[in-house]
């Protein structure tokens, strides 16, 4: 094999693009316009054109971008969010942060979204807002999910930091991208995000021109002039030179995600009808970025298995070992093992393999021999 496998290989997607980007920064360095230079109005315009014209606004990461809209939508304390129990802790940890309280529900055993109709059975007098998060780099079941929110005056604050470029479509044939769909979309630019910068970076997207406002006034410790502060803000800005790298790179999405699609197809291919493992199930609604290839186990010890793929020098990664509340921060009094059946068991059977830009044929075929290989 040519390449050492990894997980992610930024190194290597860097060495492709490294004339631009190795440009880019230095003319931000030559400029010293570090924070709010003219790089981070562009790349928010290009953001915009990317989510067919919807509001982008730009901020420090993909944590403080839910903290932002949440914000923006003036939730008071004790004010119910109700939010998939089987994903990143950032969701919940906003909520809390802001004193809301989080209301946990299961998600779907074939698409890891949340699960509607445990939404539905959750509501309350106090509820303001549901948050679907797209885990892995497919959307939720967002028709149903946002007529259920209309119904019942609910904001919806997408989580859309691993699906970033993934397309829902309408029964009425209308498709819309991942983050414009709810009152206000969110991501992360992490570097091994589908669109990563080098350091930390996250935006919003909102359709609501009124909203945008708000969100970049809070964003910049609630000025719209400087020194006056008209809101509670926070200081939360994606820096030039993130901007600058972004402002490369997304020229570029659109083959990285091909890229990464690629890389699922193979596996597809390769890996169904294993009677251990079951493969990702597609939405029939929505694109796939596989932001994660994540696989099902079946009747294997996990733990077992990656030592396996590691004697064999293939990563691999478990998004995540720990449902939320089984978190030791955010446990919830009454809320015991079994209250979420289906998180608690993904949470103990799934294993993403390596996944992105840069994985060439000679790497699939090796690691998917050597799954195929394995022996319980
Ligand atoms: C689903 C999800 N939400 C939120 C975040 C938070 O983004 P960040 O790390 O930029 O704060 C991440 C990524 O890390 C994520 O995967």
């Amino acid at each position: 094999m040519t390449h050492k496998i990894t997980m992610v290989d930024l190194h290597g997607q860097y060495q492709k693009i490294k004339p631009e980007i190795d440009q880019a920064i230095q003319e931000v360095l030559d400029s010293t316009a570090f924070i709010k230079g003219p790089q981070v109005s562009q790349f928010e315009k290009s953001l915009s054109d990317f989510h067919d014209g919807a509001h982008a606004i730009t901020c420090g990461n993909g944590t403080d971008a839910l903290q932002i809209a949440m914000m923006a939508l003036d939730f008071k304390s004790g004010d119910e969010v109700i939010l998939p129990v089987f994903t990143y802790v950032a969701t919940a940890e906003v909520i809390a942060l802001l004193g809301l309280k989080p209301v946990f529900v299961d998600v779907k055993k074939d698409s890891f979204n949340i699960d509607i109709d445990q939404v539905e059975a959750n509501i309350t007098p106090k509820t303001v807002a549901i948050v679907p998060v797209h885990l892995y780099g497919q959307c939720a079941e967002m028709e149903p999910l946002l007529a259920l929110a209309e119904r019942n005056k609910l904001f919806v604050i997408e989580d859309y930091a691993q699906a970033f470029g993934a397309e829902y479509t309408f029964k009425d044939g209308s498709v819309k991208k991942a983050g414009t769909m709810g009152d206000i979309g969110c991501t992360s630019f992490f570097p091994s995000k589908n669109l990563g910068c080098y350091g930390d970076g996250g935006a919003l997207v909102t359709t609501d021109k009124l909203l945008a406002e708000k969100i970049s006034i809070i964003a910049n410790h609630g000025q719209r002039v400087k020194y006056y502060h008209d809101l509670i803000g926070v200081n939360s800005r994606l820096d030039t030179l993130q901007a600058a790298i972004l402002n490369v790179k997304i020229k570029h999405i659109k083959k990285y995600e091909q890229n990464r699609q690629a890389v699922a197809d193979y596996y597809d291919k390769a890996l169904s009808g294993l009677p251990f493992l079951s493969i990702p199930v597609r939405s029939a609604n929505s694109t796939h970025v596989f932001h994660q290839y994540t696989l099902q186990l079946k009747g294997v010890d996990r733990d077992h298995f990656r030592q396996y793929l590691e004697s064999h020098s293939i990563p691999s990664m478990v998004y995540y070992p720990v449902p939320l509340h089984f978190q030791k921060a955010y446990q919830i009094s009454g809320i015991e093992k079994g209250a979420f059946p289906i998180s608690e068991k993904l949470s103990d059977c799934v294993i993403s393999l390596p996944i992105h830009t840069e994985m060439d044929n000679d790497q699939l075929s090796y690691i998917c021999e050597k799954i195929r290989d394995y022996k319980a």
